[in-house]
């Protein structure tokens, strides 16, 4: 989109429309701090629009033009994230039902129905106005649609729209009541009238209902946002749009509750809004030794974040922004601890490691009141440029600019890790077939991506419904729900040459969520090479070695599988499972695919893939590095004249890290082989071809 790196985050002038002096202060601070870029109007409805038909567009007008004198490029937003009063108490129908059937009163935000034929209207008449004033301002680069969008709402018009959805995709009440096994506990309906959203007070047991309002959720959103979008388009504007989108891996709690990759066909680039616990303590995700000595959890969180990054880089294949960020704390978590020294640059330069062409803040400067005047900012309520996150910021600001041969350039992955909504939601619904907690899904997913990414493997995370696999490993963990479509796809991918690594509790159901015919794993049977008998939950006073390390080390899931032409590479030993296949590999084709048969410790798994990854041809940080200690975790972007390679010490205790080649240092200039990192520090380096 631009050539540069940009700089900057979410900026309301719209809380300060009565200080001019405020405007004033802010474009001299933002040179300072090499701001590039921000995200302008996001939650500025009522000012834009005070009262219905009122529209109050010249305060925005001098803002733009402010920040277009201090060359600071503008992504231009939306309102829709929230709603001013007048339309609530005119038209209630605007506001969110919940799931007991109340009407929201007016109040924070995200509270909309996208049903609503009235918020359409007016959502669509102010981003025409906004198209039509700010569609061609120099500028304007980017449109920023809308903001975080998530929930669901349960009113008489998504009803309705929820029929209308459940008529397309299954034609007959018949062809509906086979899909949700609906003989059961005698639901069987006999027409759509009878349907209604799964809420307490009605049903939440039938599964197919459950994951079908889900996926109607999704496909309401993703329309609603196309719906902006046309609104942007016919008042002739054509530049790019994305709409900010939030973790889903990296903190459970935020999990949207939309199926992200739905969103490929409506926004030009993705984006998405960052804000992991680093540094707090308690919380501990899955079992491995902390690397890098006391408070080096940020080692594994790291993980995760990178996850989040390659995830949203992998859904539209490039660049994509880090469109919110703290500099320093978030209000919101259980305990706000302030990003370390150094932490800033290095989480910042992490996004851009993965494929960021951005870094941005929430936010640029502290409100005086109200929820978020504790968040992170880069300007806090003193108004002061000499504090310890202004210059953080400032520094990285300069290093931004000397890193703009960055923006563009990409990250290649021989390696994918299948990362599916669909079938994360179907699994943490079903009542077993074991009820560890939200069946750890999420937990298998970031341990065999942690494993990788330890090694500094390059990985894209796809959905598994891709038409292309370009890769030489997939990894899919818990591949519970697997259409017959995914099947052939992935059957094909491992005949073609791929390596295929599946788990326990794959192929169990398709994607109704009806267990398939002749047990697990369904249509994969054949290129696994192998029937599963039976999952056991194990408990955890049990000891199970899977061999591979021949310490105990499987937890949670052992399954009973049976080999039809795959191989056995390692047994379970311990009662009653002693002499199960733990690991299992089914040449298949040019390829193979490997079956894992139990829940192994993070030691266990990082030993498998240590083991074969020279053997599946796939490349990890290896081919850089002489030697490294410490909790380093290494990253490439590649441009035509040649690689720009990041360095990150993910804890406070020091680390070093000596490459096989001489490197320059992309902020200082110095060259050489071996580089020394402060605690949590980092190096942005470059390589020509
Ligand atoms: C994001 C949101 C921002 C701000 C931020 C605070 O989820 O998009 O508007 O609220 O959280 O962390």
């Amino acid at each position: 989109m631009t050539e540069e790196i940009l700089y900057g985050g979410d900026y309301n002038p719209d809380q300060w429309l009565d200080r001019p002096d405020v405007l004033k202060e802010d474009m001299g601070l933002m040179k300072k701090a090499g701001v590039t870029v921000v995200s302008l109007g996001i939650f500025a409805w009522s000012a834009l629009e005070p009262e219905e038909g009122v529209f109050t567009f010249e305060w925005m007008d001098r803002v733009i033009e402010e920040l277009h004198g201090a060359g600071v490029k503008v992504f231009l937003a939306t309102p829709s994230g929230a709603r001013p009063v007048w339309m609530a108490r005119n038209y209630p129908e605007v506001l969110r039902v919940n799931a007991s059937g109340q009407r929201n009163l007016f109040g924070a935000r995200h509270n909309h129905c996208f049903s609503s034929p009235v918020y359409r209207e007016k959502t669509a008449l102010i981003n025409k106005k906004l198209a039509e004033r700010y569609g061609n301002h120099p500028a304007v680069i980017l449109w920023h649609i809308s903001n975080e969008y998530s929930g669901d709402c349960h009113c008489e018009l998504c009803q309705a729209n929820f029929r209308l959805w459940l008529k397309k995709r299954y034609g007959t009440i018949d062809a509906l009541n086979k899909a949700w096994w609906n003989s059961f506990w005698a639901h069987t309906l006999s027409d759509w009238e009878e349907i209604h959203s799964p809420v307490p007070r009605g049903e939440m047991t039938v599964h197919g209902l459950n994951i079908d309002w889900k996926r109607f959720t999704t496909d309401m959103t993703v329309d609603f946002m196309n719906h902006e979008v046309r609104a942007l388009r016919e008042s002739g504007s054509d530049l790019p749009v994305t709409t900010n989108m939030m973790a889903a891996v990296e903190t459970p709690d935020r999990d949207p509750g939309l199926d992200y990759w739905k969103f490929r066909g409506v926004q030009d680039m993705a984006s998405w809004d960052s804000y992991p616990a680093w540094h707090a303590p308690g919380y501990k995700a899955y079992d491995f030794e902390e690397k890098g000595g006391p408070g080096a959890e940020d080692y594994r969180r790291a993980s995760e974040v990178a996850f989040m990054h390659d995830l949203f880089r992998s859904l539209h294949h490039k660049p994509f922004l880090l469109m919110e960020s703290t500099p320093s704390k978030v209000n919101w978590k259980p305990l706000s601890v302030n990003k370390r020294p150094g932490m800033n640059i290095l989480s910042s330069l992490q996004a851009v490691a993965h494929g960021a062409d951005s870094v941005q803040y929430f936010q640029w400067r502290q409100g005086r009141g109200s929820f978020e005047k504790f968040h992170g900012a880069v300007v806090d309520q003193s108004g002061r440029d000499d504090t310890a996150v202004f210059r953080e910021a400032a520094r990285l600001g300069e290093l931004l600019k000397k890193a703009r041969a960055v923006a563009g350039s990409a990250y290649g992955s021989e390696a994918a890790l299948v990362y599916n909504w669909e079938n994360r939601w179907a699994l943490e619904d079903s009542q077993g077939p074991v009820n560890t907690p939200g069946k750890g899904y999420l937990e298998a997913v970031r341990k065999h991506y942690y494993c990788l990414w330890d090694r500094g493997v390059p990985m894209d995370i796809i959905s598994g419904e891709e038409e292309t696999l370009p890769y030489k490993l997939i990894v899919a963990p818990m591949l519970y729900m697997v259409p017959k479509e995914t099947a052939k796809r992935l059957e094909a991918y491992v005949k073609a040459g791929g390596i295929l690594v599946t788990t326990y509790l794959t192929g169990y159901t398709d994607e109704s969520d009806l267990c398939h015919e002749g047990g697990a794993p369904g249509p994969l049977g054949g290129v696994l090479g192998l029937r599963v008998e039976d999952l056991d939950g194990f408990p955890p006073h049990e000891e199970l070695s899977s061999g591979l390390t021949g310490a105990s080390d499987t937890a949670d899931y052992v399954e009973h599988v049976h080999l039809t032409s795959a191989e056995c590479l390692s047994r379970f030993s311990g009662y009653p499972h002693d002499n199960w296949p733990s690991v299992c590999r089914n040449r298949y084709g040019r390829g193979a695919a490997y079956h894992l048969a139990g829940r192994f410790a993070v030691e266990s798994l990082g030993r498998f893939y240590g083991d074969n990854l020279k053997a599946w041809g796939v490349e990890d940080a290896g081919r850089l590095l002489s030697d490294s200690k410490g909790a380093v975790n290494i990253q490439v972007r590649s441009s035509r004249d040649g690689d720009f390679l990041f360095l990150m010490n993910w804890s406070a205790e020091p680390a070093s890290v000596e490459l096989k080649g001489s490197w320059a240092d992309r902020e200082t200039g110095k060259e050489g082989r071996r580089w020394d990192l402060d605690g949590y520090g980092s190096f942005l380096l470059w390589g020509k071809k």
